[in-house]
């Protein structure tokens, strides 16, 4: 048996770009590996099977756990099964890729329990065809991210001096309409912030002022749910010295400086808590 930790993400800015010819979008976007974690575990078995903590669990079949496992199934030709149990955690459609890091720690997993020789490479190829924050998930590091998801720049951050609150109010926001509404064309252009600036001063506050940094789905998703907009104002009043919606939403994130006690964090924890359930303090996991 083996029993891994599937972490989620944030992203720190999220410029939505061009759309392709496959129908997908350019990305441009800094993605954080946070310290939420879901619980898998993998048993041998004879097929492949996936049972979780969800009560209204989808079918096995739309499950990118079992999506995973016959990928890679396929892939290697192996007769080899699992069964697969998920203690979900992380909020689901929620912008952190929850999800996305399942099938990947799938990958990672299956590889191990089936004793497959498979490169990296090869493995992020698989990982595409299962959705495009899962190669992401295979490095697992600090990363910015490009092209349809699959472009991997590692960002060499040694420290990322904050705590990281997350306010997920419940509200789904189905990935592939907010894309829709964004309109972008073929030739869409837009400037991209050089988060290396980042890397060099430090305060990702002056950073993040001097880019005006932003994620494209937050206008979309304010003008539907006008409660995420006052989440995030309500963040920076609360002394976080960024706040942002991660990915598609519509999960809020405020960061607070590590400089400050704490203080300001556990009062903005609260506050949010009473309200929201799906209210977490963590931190960038920077390996
Ligand atoms: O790859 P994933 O399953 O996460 O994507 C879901 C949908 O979001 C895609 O079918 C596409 O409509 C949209 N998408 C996009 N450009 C991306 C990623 C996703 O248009 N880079």
């Amino acid at each position: 048996m083996l029993e891994l930790r599937s972490n989620a993400k944030i992203n720190l800015g999220l410029k939505v770009l061009n759309k392709r010819k496959d129908g997908y979008h350019n990305l441009h976007s800094l993605f954080l590996p946070i310290t939420l974690f879901d619980r898998l575990e993998f048993r041998h078995n004879d097929e492949i099977t996936v049972t979780t903590t969800i009560d209204d669990f989808v079918p096995q079949e739309l499950n990118l756990c079992f999506k995973a496992a016959i990928a890679l199934q396929r892939f290697t030709g192996t007769n080899q099964g699992v069964n697969i149990h998920c203690e979900k955690v992380i909020p689901m459609g929620a912008g952190l890729g929850g999800g996305s890091a399942n099938a990947a720690t799938t990958l990672s997993a299956l590889k191990a329990l089936w004793n497959i020789d498979i490169s990296m490479e090869k493995l992020l190829s698989i990982a595409v065809t299962l959705g495009s924050d899962v190669p992401f998930f295979l490095h697992n590091t600090p990363t910015i991210v490009g092209g349809k998801g699959d472009e991997l720049t590692v960002f060499p951050m040694k420290e990322f001096p904050y705590s990281i609150l997350l306010v997920n109010p419940g509200i789904h926001s189905p990935t592939v309409s907010a894309f829709k509404s964004l309109g972008r064309t073929e030739d869409f252009s837009a400037d991209i912030p050089d988060y290396n600036d980042f890397l060099h001063n430090g305060s990702f506050e002056l950073f993040s002022s001097k880019y005006s940094l932003e994620n494209d789905f937050e206008p979309i998703l304010f003008a539907e749910f006008p409660i995420l907009e006052e989440i995030k104002k309500k963040l920076r009043s609360f002394g976080a010295d960024f706040s942002i919606m991660s990915g598609s939403g519509s999960t809020m994130l405020g960061l607070f400086s590590s400089k400050n006690d704490g203080e300001l964090l556990q009062s903005a924890y609260q506050y949010f808590r009473d309200i929201y359930p799906s209210t977490y303090i963590v931190h960038c996991i920077l390996t």
